[in-house]
């Protein structure tokens, strides 16, 4: 995954590239370094672990210059250490790299130049890219660049400096993320916009296989053949405090209590004459014969929410695939196929490959995305944003509620398109829907009771989740946001699957969360609780269903009614709070999880 930065200006790098380093840190945190461009020579500094220690490093040897790359990293090819951090220098030390993506065809690459007398240092794929880029080495970078490009395979965003060109970075990228920031000062290349927003919010999107020269003075674009590129100057909407904690402990703290505004946001975008809008007007809903959805993570669990509310309301069977399943069993799928990509970065790899894969089928793709200019809002033949803002903490809370939005309105147009409901039914969803807001508020002027239940649940050894329908789908969700933070097992099922199986598992020190939102199968899921309950089990009861808590042994945290189809939105606002208080409880490091990354930019 790895996040990359690079400076060139008028100004010390250093601090620069720090401070984009601690925006790209959701990338990857096994270890991070920089290299700045000093009279004639790199100074490389590089440190395993969090970036704090590579800053407490620069506190006791501080190093400067106006020219200079950094990287976090998330560990693929080798072990984190100081060795395999990047940047990665040439054995002549004339040119230093810093990479995101995996090089496929390292091992042979490397095996040449080792043949070729030519020593490793780590054992990253990475470093090939460096060693080889020295190796042809012959006065002009770009050429090498080239031609080093020509030799890779797999994927790549690189920010590039040669000994020979002081004052100069290049960037070139292939299936990863890079963009290009200009402002007076000096430019930036970057893996994500955060890491540039305290300076400009005006940058180029460079395409896969486009080289950008960097200077102090400015930014030129070419291609492999050498032909300059006329880029568009675009203008960030996102304004730097969004990128800040703003006084929360936790980004995902913030992020949660965003969810009012990024929730009424990205239902406004959803009406009226803003993009998003047309672009749902102009589908074609009548010509497809087949709905699938196709995503990663707590994304994908999005995915199921609205295959319910898809089902219901259009009354068209809709498949959910995971990603990384969807890319490898040749779907069948045509261009009488809706491929829907629900993704916050756009960047995912196997979202990425899901979407390849259905264009390439003659599918139409429509992407929900968050990350503007990302790969899959760019491929796809249309894109809807949701409006959440940069989102930085790993296990995500805003972009899943406004991609909940996003999902509930296409399901409303879509029947109502198909003719499955009238414009007055249309209305009164679309008025439910624009509740979802004011209730979440609620939810949250309510925090204490949930932070307080939090509390008492740090030492369980398994939390199960359970709910039947939709109420299923947001134990997917709330069982994943648990996991991901709190390292405490846990797992989803189906209400109705608990006898299968789970019971089993079920013993004294075991919670089992249950969501009710649908009133109709209300009391299935109360005796589920009660099943487990009489084997040792305690219960929290989540939802707007009516219950009567049971002195210790059933707890319940009421959400504010609306439609069940809406409920997931107010369900996992509960859900996402308690898997912070507990998390925190266990004074975890919650916004960089162990062993995650945000943006899964590998297989
Ligand atoms: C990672 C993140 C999840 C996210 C998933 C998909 O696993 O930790 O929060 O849901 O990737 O990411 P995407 O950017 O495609 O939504």
């Amino acid at each position: 995954m790895c996040g990359i930065i690079g400076y060139a200006g008028s100004e010390n790098a250093v601090p620069i590239i720090i401070n984009g380093l601690k925006k790209l840190e959701y990338r990857g945190y096994d270890s991070a370094g920089l290299a700045v461009y000093t009279e004639q020579k790199f100074d490389v500094v590089k440190r395993k672990g969090r970036l704090a220690a590579l800053e407490s490093c620069l506190k006791e040897n501080p190093v400067s210059g106006f020219t200079g790359i950094g990287h976090t990293r998330w560990a693929t090819h080798g072990e984190p250490s100081d060795e395999n951090s990047h940047p990665h220098l040439g054995h002549q030390n004339k040119i230093a790299i810093v990479h995101n993506g995996i090089i496929e065809n390292y091992k042979r690459l490397r095996e040449n130049l080792k043949a070729k007398g030519i020593a490793f240092t780590s054992q990253t794929d990475s470093e090939v890219i460096a060693q080889l880029a020295e190796y042809y080495y012959n006065g002009d970078i770009i050429d090498t660049i080239i031609k080093v490009a020509n030799r890779l395979e797999g994927s790549y965003a690189l920010g590039v400096m040669c000994l020979d060109q002081p004052g100069t970075l290049i960037a070139v990228r292939k299936d990863n993320p890079l963009i290009v920031g200009v402002c007076e000062t000096g430019n930036f290349i970057a893996s994500d916009i955060p890491a540039v927003l305290k300076h400009t919010n005006k940058v180029y999107y460079p395409d896969d296989k486009e080289i950008a020269i960097i200077k102090k003075d400015g930014v030129t674009f070419i291609n492999f053949d050498k032909e300059p590129i006329d880029k568009e100057l675009e203008t960030i909407s996102w304004d730097a405090d969004s990128a800040e904690k703003g006084g929360y402990p936790h980004f995902m703290l913030k992020e949660i209590m965003e969810q009012p505004k990024v929730t009424t946001d990205t239902f406004l975008s959803l009406s009226g004459n803003h993009d998003n809008s047309k672009i749902i007007n102009d589908l074609k809903l009548d010509s497809y014969n087949k709905l699938v959805i196709t995503a990663c993570g707590s994304a994908y669990n999005a995915g199921v929410v609205a295959k319910y509310v898809f089902e219901k309301l259009c009354r068209v069977s809709v498949e959910v695939e995971l990603a990384s399943e969807f890319r490898y069993k040749n779907a069948i799928i045509d261009e009488k196929t809706l491929v829907i990509l629900i993704s916050q970065s756009g960047e995912t790899a196997d979202t990425i490959a899901a979407m390849r894969e259905a264009k390439s089928k003659g599918a139409h793709t429509l992407s929900i995305v968050n990350v503007i200019g990302s790969t899959i809002a760019k491929e796809a033949d249309h894109t809807i944003y949701t409006i959440a803002g940069p989102e930085i903490a790993v296990a995500t809370t805003k972009a899943f509620s406004a991609q909940l939005i996003v999902l509930y309105t296409l399901g409303v147009e879509f029947a109502h398109k198909l003719k499955k409901i009238d414009t007055a039914q249309r209305q009164v969803y679309l008025n439910d829907i624009k509740t979802i807001p004011e209730k979440i508020k609620a939810i949250l002027n309510r925090i204490d009771k949930i932070q307080h239940y939090a509390t008492d649940c740090i030492a369980y050894k398994s939390i199960f989740f359970i709910g039947r329908n939709i109420d299923y789908a947001i134990a997917l969700e709330g069982s994943l946001k648990l996991k991901e933070i709190s390292y405490i097992h846990s797992e989803a099922y189906a209400g109705g699957e608990l006898k299968h199986g789970t019971i089993s598992l079920i013993e004294d020190n075991t919670l089992v969360v249950a969501l009710s939102n649908c009133e109709r199968l209300s009391p299935k899921i109360m005796s589920n609780i009660e099943q487990v309950i009489s084997r040792g089990a305690k219960s929290l009861l989540v939802g707007s269903c009516k219950a009567d808590e049971i002195e210790d042994k059933l707890q319940v945290i009421a959400v504010p009614e609306i439609h069940e189809l809406f409920s997931p939105s107010l369900s996992v606002i509960v859900l996402q709070l308690f898997s912070y208080y507990v998390a925190a409880n266990k004074g975890l490091d919650i916004d960089k999880p162990r062993n995650l990354a945000k943006s899964v930019t590998v297989e």
